[in-house]
């Protein structure tokens, strides 16, 4: 798959050296197209570097990891390129009001099929999500069919197992995992390896 990963640290990072590790293609969607380190990482992947509007041409899907506050903007600005694409929304907009953007894809990128994925644990835990024998579910949601199957692959690609709750309408259950896992790592001190596990009978 081709895969557009708009933010190159922390969460864009880890995310695209699993995918390039399964095999997709990687572009990072940049602002700084000559920053040392993210030319470093995209020869590691055999990936490139664009601006963002480069990326979002380039991917079939497009993965949002740059900071909350700066999504409205992004959205705002690239929303009609995005007709057509898999949009996954792992960014948080922190202090107050919606820890999503689906409302703004749904104003500004009315033809994206979006899913809010990746945001409700710590990145450590996309690097490695095996716990003992256990590998850690990472819940998500976003509309059936031919996106689903293909979010549901790159969740598995970084390692974990794809939950869904179902459409976008359920953004904000999938936010309050995130919610808990804030609580517990940070409120309960219980630290940033930490994950969860759905049991079934
Ligand atoms: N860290 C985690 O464990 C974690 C887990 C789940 C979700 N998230 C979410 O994922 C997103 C990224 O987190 P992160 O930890 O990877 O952050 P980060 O390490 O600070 O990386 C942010 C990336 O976004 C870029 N960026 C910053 N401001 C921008 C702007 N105004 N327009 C376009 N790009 C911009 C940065 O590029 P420059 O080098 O140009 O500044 C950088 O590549 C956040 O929304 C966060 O809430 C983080």
């Amino acid at each position: 798959m081709k895969i557009a990963v708009l933010g190159a640290k922390i969460i864009g990072s880890t995310l695209a050296r699993k995918w390039a590790g399964a095999g997709h293609q990687v572009m990072f969607g940049v602002r700084s197209l000559d920053n040392p380190e993210t030319l470093a990482l995209a020869r590691e992947l055999n990936g490139s570097v664009g601006t963002a509007a480069e990326a979002i041409a380039f991917g079939e899907a497009v993965v949002f990891a740059i900071p909350g506050n700066a999504m409205e903007e992004m959205i705002v600005t690239h929303g009609p390129a995005l007709a057509g694409k898999i949009v996954v929304d792992a960014a948080n907009r922190m202090g107050g009001g919606q820890m999503n953007s689906a409302a703004l894809f749904a104003a500004h990128a009315p033809g994206a099929q979006v899913y809010r994925a990746f945001n409700s644990l710590g990145w450590e835990n996309f690097a490695n999500p095996m716990f003992g024998d256990l590998q850690a579910d990472l819940f998500y949601c976003g509309p059936a069919g031919a996106g689903q199957a293909a979010v549901e692959r790159l969740i598995r690609d970084v390692g974990l197992r794809p939950v869904r709750l179902g459409d976008i309408g359920q953004v904000g259950l999938v936010d309050m995992i995130g919610s808990l896992w804030f609580a517990l790592a940070f409120g309960q001190g219980m630290g940033r390896e930490l994950a969860f596990k759905v049991l079934t009978r």
